[in-house]
């Protein structure tokens, strides 16, 4: 199986700063992998997940997903990767429904030109029903709460049926229950189907026991990546950790 997504050298500085917020990451990443990335707040998860994706562009390094330049290729690559952004601050008022807020996951597919028709809905549907929000289908996305928008913004990167799925802290508004339907779930897509995954998390103990690989982030740099028995028995994830729990 190849590499779909492959960080050769990169680094990405936010505009006015003088600070990178990912240094030099050289990362691949295969076709079917399940890949968690953990780090404490501020480590550079999002801005990884961003630059992966083209959103942000990297300041230097070459960023290539299914074998294209996301600097030349980014909209046609985006269209093949689902991204579940991280806490979505919602306006109450905002009138979609949250049907129609999932049926945006297939903009790419349908194009600009035709209207969702039946196939669409029922895709929209039944990922819906996996999610078990199918019963909020009708109601305003403003209304829902913010473990059950999160759903719905699952559901609406499933439905667009992409080759890569990115996660950014998926489980942060979730409780219990719903963490562990979310977690079998993403593991069943990565066993049944190949997709590719990409977690983000900066909590240990919500990374799905399917995870193939777990690469600790910390001030933009890759610090340590193994299997999760590995990572969290070495030292400098133990070190991490002591600090984190100094902070809190
Ligand atoms: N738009 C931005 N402009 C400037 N700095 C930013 C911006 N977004 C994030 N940063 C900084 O980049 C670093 C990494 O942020 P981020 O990727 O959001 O971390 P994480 O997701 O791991 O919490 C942090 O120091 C953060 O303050
Ligand atoms: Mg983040």
């Amino acid at each position: 199986m190849g590499a779909v997504i492959e960080l050769d050298n990169v680094s990405t500085i936010y505009e006015g700063e003088r600070i990178p917020s990912l240094h030099n990451i050289t990362l691949s990443i295969d076709e079917g992998e399940f890949v968690a990335v953990i780090g404490p707040n501020g480590a550079g998860k999002t801005t990884l997940l961003e630059t992966i994706n083209g959103l942000l562009p990297a300041t230097s390094g070459t960023v290539r997903v299914f074998g294209k330049n996301v600097k030349t290729h980014g909209l046609e690559i985006r269209k093949k990767i689902g991204y579940v952004i991280q806490n979505f601050e919602i306006d109450s008022l905002t009138p979609f429904l949250s049907k129609d807020v999932v049926m945006m996951g297939r903009t790419g597919r349908i194009g600009l030109l035709r209207f969702p028709n039946q196939r669409d809905w029922e895709r929209v549907f039944s990922n819906m029903q996996l999610l078990g929000i199918e019963g909020f289908k009708d109601r305003a996305v403003g209304k829902l709460s913010g473990g059950e928008f999160q759903k719905v913004l699952i559901a609406r990167a499933l439905t667009q049926e992409p080759d890569v799925l990115l996660l950014d802290e998926p489980f942060a508004n979730l409780d219990v229950s719903s963490r562990k339907r979310v977690s079998d779930l993403l593991t069943t897509l990565n066993i049944e189907r190949s997709l590719t995954m990409v977690f983000v998390s900066h909590d240990i103990n919500a990374i799905p026991e399917a995870c193939t690989r777990t690469i600790v982030l910390d001030q933009g740099r890759i610090v340590c990546q193994g299997e999760l028995e590995t990572v969290l028995s070495s030292s400098i994830v133990q070190q991490l950790w002591q600090r984190g729990k100094k902070h809190d």
